[in-house]
């Protein structure tokens, strides 16, 4: 299978250090600009266009992030394949900081971001299909490249997609977990379903950099996120080049 593969980078992936960049290329869409430029970038014998989620050096929080035309961008480029990289908080017994997901399900939290290509505006009404958010084949890939890669990883989660751009709360955490959550995270949505109506194959791989609010004794700093990062995202971005050179 060949496909025209991206990959969209979160907090910890705002650039790729060890890359060469080819091209960078500034996208306009019927949205508006992208976070960043788009980038055509070479990792370890892989080639793929990288942008950034959160803007060059972090400066886009969650709720703020233009999802429509990121994807819209990306599409524009010819991308049929993405993968996201999520830096997330740990919440079920498994995911504990270190881990490595692909995540096989989404509980969508978030409220008021612009979440859909068919808003009516150009007569057209579509209800897409997302009973399975996260595309089977490319999870597969992601992780046939991880074992090729030799790294550890959980092959599912159900990611709970919170409002930010603040942490939740201990009690919010309970209800995710009771909710069936096994991760918590900011932006893949409407980023997934977004993906799915402009008929891009999506998964992610997320990195579990914290424990969910409340279930450590500790509080949850960024320095502590920040050194789960420096280790974890090197794993990551091998497991991605795995995937893009197979
Ligand atoms: N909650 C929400 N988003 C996150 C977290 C968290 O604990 N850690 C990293 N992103």
């Amino acid at each position: 299978m060949s496909k025209t593969i991206a990959v969209i980078g979160g907090t910890g992936l705002c650039d790729w250090p060890g890359a060469e960049v080819l091209d960078e290329t500034a996208v306009e869409t019927e949205y508006g600009a992208p976070s960043a430029l788009l980038q055509r970038i070479r990792y370890e014998g892989a080639e793929f266009l990288f942008l950034a989620r959160h803007g060059k050096g972090h400066q886009i929080p969650p709720h703020a992030i233009n999802y429509r035309a990121n994807i819209a961008a990306l599409k524009q480029a010819g991308v049929d394949a993405l993968v996201s990289v999520n830096a997330v908080g740990g919440i079920s017994e498994r995911f504990v900081t270190g881990v490595i997901a692909i995540p096989n399900q989404i509980n969508d939290y978030t409220w008021g971001r612009e979440h859909t290509f068919f808003d009516g505006s150009n007569g057209k009404v579509e209800h897409i299909d997302f009973s399975y958010p996260y595309s089977q084949d490319l999870r597969s890939r992601l992780a046939n490249a991880a074992v090729d890669a030799d790294i550890a990883f959980e092959d599912y989660g159900v990611y709970a997609v919170t409002q930010g751009p603040r942490l939740e709360t201990a009690a919010e955490i309970s209800r995710l977990a009771r909710d069936g959550n096994d991760i918590v995270g900011m932006t893949a949505m409407p980023e997934a379903s977004l993906a799915r109506e402009a008929g891009i194959e999506y998964a992610s791989v997320a990195l579990v950099v914290n424990p969910g609010a409340g279930l450590s004794d500790n509080i949850i700093t960024m320095e502590d996120i920040q050194t789960v990062i420096d280790t974890g995202m090197l794993q990551v971005k091998s497991i991605l080049a795995h995937c893009i050179a197979a």
